[in-house]
């Protein structure tokens, strides 16, 4: 059985006929003009904005600490030196006042060599661990501001917060809450500001690891 066609179907058809030339001309140009944009794009691409966290790596936390006080971490991140020149720019990093302590300027050139070397590429990143996904909220947080890992700072260390809670399966809930929410009174004088931007998982994640530190 034959359906009556819509309306002005066949007009339209041989429309789309005679606008076919026409069309192609236009994609043509389009194709050029996006090949154009492309390669502007790929050349706007070779200097991208600087990084502002530093890459995640063996010594990144304790760089952050002790660099990213005075400015951000863009001045690292803008910078590709040699190793020489990084040993010179932390001695001139130490004049102008950073807080440095002999034994820790190795390990930060150490890793400034690494991840931020003229000479050589950094090595490829690793697949997004569970390590790189608490280095970013620790830098986003700016905890290590006021946390480090094995030492007392403005509040109390990993090691130490693992030892008061690590036997206790229960405590990770209320340890993430204040981590949230603020905390004052549990380790001393200091308050924890409020961590608002710090999603409820975010903040789990981030406790199930501080209770591991040993
Ligand atoms: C006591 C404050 C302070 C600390 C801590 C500090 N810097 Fe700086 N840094 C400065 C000042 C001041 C300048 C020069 C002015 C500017 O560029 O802001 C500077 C400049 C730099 C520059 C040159 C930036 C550019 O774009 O030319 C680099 C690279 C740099 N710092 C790296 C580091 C590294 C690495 C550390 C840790 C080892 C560090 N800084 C710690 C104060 C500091
Ligand atoms: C401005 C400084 C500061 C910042 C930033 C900060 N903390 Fe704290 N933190 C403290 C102080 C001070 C305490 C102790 C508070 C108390 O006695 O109740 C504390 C306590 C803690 C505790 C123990 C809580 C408890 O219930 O015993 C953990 C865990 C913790 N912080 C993790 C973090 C993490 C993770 C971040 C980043 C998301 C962070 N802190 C950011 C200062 C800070």
């Amino acid at each position: 059985m034959n359906l009556p066609s819509p309306a002005g179907r066949g007009a339209e058809g041989e429309g789309t006929d005679v606008s076919n030339d026409f069309r192609c001309h236009v994609k043509r140009h389009l194709v050029i003009l996006l090949l154009l944009a492309g390669l502007v794009h790929a050349q706007q691409a070779d200097e991208p904005e600087p990084p502002k966290t530093l890459t995640p790596g063996k010594g990144v936390e304790l760089t952050v600490a002790r660099c990213v006080t005075c400015h951000e971490a863009t001045h690292i991140t803008r910078t590709k030196l040699s190793r020489d020149e990084w040993e010179f720019n932390i001695k001139n990093m130490i004049e102008r006042g950073a807080q440095i302590a002999p034994n820790e300027i190795a390990p930060i050139l150490e890793y400034l060599a690494t991840y931020y070397n003229r000479d050589a590429p950094p090595p490829p990143a690793a697949a997004a661990s569970e390590g790189d996904a608490i280095t970013k909220l620790l830098n986003a947080n700016a905890c290590l501001a006021c946390h480090q890992t094995n030492k007392r700072v403005v509040g109390p260390s990993f090691q130490e917060v693992a030892a008061k809670y690590g036997a206790d399966g229960t405590a990770g809930a209320g340890i993430a809450t204040r981590l949230r929410q603020g905390s004052s009174g549990v380790w001393g004088a200091a308050p924890m500001p409020p961590n608002a931007g710090l999603s409820d998982a975010d903040a789990r994640q981030l406790v199930a690891w501080i209770l591991q530190q040993k």
